[in-house]
């Protein structure tokens, strides 16, 4: 198929939900194989069958960020269903919402396991093979936020799991650049997406919890999950050929602030 990421293979982490599900949609439109994969079965399954449906080459995949073993099934189904893999997007996520007061050594784990070791277990696994793979290379997003870039109450555990990944993004690129691998991050601000909704829920006062991050964003609005899916894409493909090691805000204008 045609389109900026025709003949390439992706596989996207999270991909049952929000950001990523938008994000296979996107990278399927402009020409992409894609691994959807994710914790939750029977929603990736069921989000895969249908864009397979329309004939378009996706397949789910169930794992868990957080197991090494999965990462590594999540690449060879890449090469067994595909033949190769070139784009990673390390998206899976989960969200906190609270004061480090009120957080329990379970959450801080909880959040640093899927949210950075799950990113680096991914990039991790998926480099080993781009950089075997003939010809070598590939393309690495990851799912930062602008909780990675600005100290914003009441996110203790996640806040610090997004720092690791964008600091991991740098430390990546600049590792692996010659060897024909760029690795880019992007920082959404608040997105519309089932993560944001169980944080308003969380927070006790869900309209004051929202009319509180709009009020963040300069642009005057959250954003929409097609809006990270555009600015991934962009990073994907070969129009970023001479981007790597960037920390993309995809804000409203938040960090600008
Ligand atoms: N929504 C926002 O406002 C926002 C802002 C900045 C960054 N982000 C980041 O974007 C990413 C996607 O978030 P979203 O808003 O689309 O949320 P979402 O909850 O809609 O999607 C996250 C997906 O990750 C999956 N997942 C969670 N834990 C997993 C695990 N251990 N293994 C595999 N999959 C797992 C979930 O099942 C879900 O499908 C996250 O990394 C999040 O931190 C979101």
């Amino acid at each position: 198929m045609g389109g900026r990421l025709g003949g390439k293979v992706a596989l996207i982490t999270g991909a049952a939900s929000g950001i990523g599900l938008a994000t296979a949609g996107r990278f399927l439109s402009e020409g992409a194989s894609v691994v959807m994969a994710d914790v939750q079965a029977g929603a990736v399954e069921a989000e895969a069958s249908r864009l397979a449906a329309d004939g378009l080459p996706a397949v789910a995949l169930v794992m868990d960020v957080t197991s090494s073993d999965d990462n590594r099934r999540a690449v060879e189904v890449a090469v067994d269903r595909f033949g190769r893999l070139d784009i990673l997007f390390a998206n899976a996520g989960i969200g906190y919402s609270g004061a480090i007061v009120d957080a329990t050594d379970d959450d801080w784990d909880r959040v640093m396991a899927v949210n950075a070791r799950g990113v680096f277990l991914s990039a991790r696994e998926s480099i080993r093979h781009m950089l075997a793979q003939d010809p070598p290379g590939g393309s690495v997003i990851i799912n930062g936020s602008i909780s990675g870039l600005a100290g914003i109450p009441g996110q203790a555990p996640y806040a610090p799991s997004k720092g690791a990944v964008v600091q991991l993004t740098r430390q990546l690129a600049v590792e692996y650049a010659a060897r024909g691998i760029r690795v880019n991050c992007v920082c959404p601000g608040t997105v519309d997406t089932p993560v944001l909704r169980r944080g308003m829920a969380m927070s006790g006062d869900p309209e004051g919890f929202l009319a509180m991050l709009i009020a963040g964003h300069p642009i005057g609005r959250i954003g929409l999950a097609d809006e990270i899916a555009a600015a991934v894409a962009f990073l994907a493909s070969d129009e970023a050929s001479f981007i790597t090691g960037a920390i993309l805000p995809v804000d409203g204008g938040y960090t600008a602030r």
